[in-house]
């Protein structure tokens, strides 16, 4: 399917007044963290030409524009998953429009079970790096307009912005892990083997969505910083009881003043 990028991003920027450098995408049952933003101008996807809407629990279907630690920034309250039937071309849509509004730095977030053993529901995890498990976004005809062919990915996740964070965290008193995200399709959750499997292999933590957006984001040259949020801890038996939909949104929710604390004090430090 052939996006028309051009109308989309008309359309945005028809409605702000700002260039924003910074996008932020806030997962499941983080999107509270937009009310942080002032100044706002909110752009509900539905009144965008081409735009998907999100029919995702704990997300809303909004860009928020608005200034963020003394920064314009553009937030997404609600993404786009593949397990909503989109195809991932319509997943990654935003971030190519962030490229196109001369985004340079994303910030994406998400909420994740927890693999690593020594991790607890409540807990805030940098994102290391990631392994991909469900098809590359950029199969199709390269578009070289945003990229390379064969882009690299041994940065994905910025070395600096990462550095920043452990000392923001550390400033802060937050307990913060570092790990290795897993996507999955989903919607359904892991099976038991699956998390064993996933832990054998070195993720950390598992979800649903993100690594196709980080991939699009490093095609475009964006740099990258991205946090897990663990919801619950998809560790074996424990598992099912505290496997469900409800029980990430309220954890999500929990720990999103962690989060934002720490974007907060980073936005006010990067260039
Ligand atoms: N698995 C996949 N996605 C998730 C989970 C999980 O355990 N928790 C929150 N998102």
């Amino acid at each position: 399917m052939n996006i028309n990028y051009k109308e989309c991003v008309d359309y945005i920027k028809s409605k702000i007044s700002c260039t924003p450098q910074i996008a932020i995408i806030l997962g499941s049952g983080l999107g509270n963290l937009a009310n942080e933003i002032t100044d706002v101008t909110v752009i509900p996807y539905s009144d965008i030409p081409n735009f998907p809407t999100s029919t995702a629990p704990g997300h809303k279907g909004n860009f928020i524009v608005g200034k963020l630690s003394g920064k314009d920034v553009i937030a997404m309250q609600g993404r786009f998953h593949y397990y909503e039937g989109y195809s991932l071309q319509q997943v990654t849509l935003p971030v190519r429009i962030f490229s196109l509004l001369n985004v340079d730095t994303l910030f994406v977030t998400n909420a994740a079970g927890g693999i690593n053993f020594d991790y607890s529901t409540g807990d805030v995890m940098i994102i290391k790096d990631h392994i991909g498990m469900m098809p590359n976004p950029l199969i199709g005809p390269n578009d070289s307009d945003f990229g390379v062919r064969f882009p690299d990915m041994s940065n994905a996740y910025d070395r600096e912005l990462r550095k920043l964070a452990r000392q923001i965290a550390e400033e802060q008193g937050v307990d913060i892990k570092e790990g290795v995200y897993i996507n999955v399709t989903g919607p359904s959750f892991e099976t038991v083997a699956e998390v064993n499997f996933f832990r054998m292999v070195g993720a950390d933590a598992v979800g649903m969505s993100t690594v196709p957006e980080v991939i699009v984001a490093r095609h475009c040259g964006m740099r990258v910083f991205g946090m897990s949020v663990i919801t619950n801890e998809a560790t074996n038996d424990t598992a099912e009881s505290v496997y469900d939909e409800q029980s990430v949104l309220i954890e999500a929710d929990k720990a999103a003043t962690k989060v934002m604390n720490i974007v907060k004090t980073m936005i006010s430090r990067i260039k």
